[in-house]
């Protein structure tokens, strides 16, 4: 196994919105000795969050932006991302939809975490609904972000078992400790592709 430095990993950026523990979880794994990615960017969309604090205690390159008008946002960070020479685009809990053209762009090049089943619970306060379905299962899914929302290639999706007594915030907490695990072990499937 090829050990890579700093400068010849592969320049990744991960995009956010409030907690990062995604985030956490993909720098650690970026740090270990034979991962092949180093986070160049983090783009966030909120500047008082606990993501965006990680960032900086950790000298993260990490840019705010403002998302008052999208198109100008998403103007800013396509400047980001060829600055910084990013070949891969991590979603971790980024709640903003990106427009059509952004995705083009970078077709192949982003991906996303959800936690749910998908092609099931697709969107927002996914944990509420699925108690409310009485579903036996849920998890997360780790998949390729097209033009349709939640839609693309699955890249890995693990469940979890519901139990009688679990609540939107346990299950939360369930999927999330998945999501964890998950998300650097998609990173490193894809990678190998770039
Ligand atoms: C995660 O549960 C992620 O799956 C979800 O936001 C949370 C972010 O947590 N993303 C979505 O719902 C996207 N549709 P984190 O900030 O601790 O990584």
């Amino acid at each position: 196994m090829v050990k890579l430095t700093g400068k010849k990993k592969i320049p990744i950026a991960v995009f956010i919105s409030g907690r990062g523990s995604n985030l956490k979880s993909i720098y650690k794994y970026s740090n270990t000795k034979y991962s092949l990615i180093n986070i160049r960017l983090i783009i966030s969309d909120k500047s008082h969050v606990r993501g965006v604090l990680f960032a900086k205690k950790n000298k993260i390159n990490t840019k705010i932006v403002n998302y008052g008008n999208k198109n100008k946002a998403e103007k800013k960070i396509i400047n980001f991302l060829s600055k910084n020479n990013i070949k891969l685009i991590c979603l971790a809990g980024f709640m903003r939809i990106l427009s059509k053209n952004f995705i083009n762009k970078y077709k192949h090049k982003i991906i996303n975490i959800h936690p749910s089943l998908l092609p099931k619970y697709k969107g927002l306060n996914t944990h509420e609904r699925v108690i409310k379905m009485k579903e036996k299962y849920s998890g997360c899914t780790i998949h390729f972000v097209t033009t349709k929302l939640d839609s693309g290639k699955i890249i890995i999706q693990k469940k979890v078992k519901i139990m009688k007594s679990d609540t939107p915030k346990s299950l939360a907490k369930k999927v999330l400790k998945l999501e964890n695990k998950l998300y650097p072990m998609a990173i490193k499937k894809v990678i190998s592709k770039i």
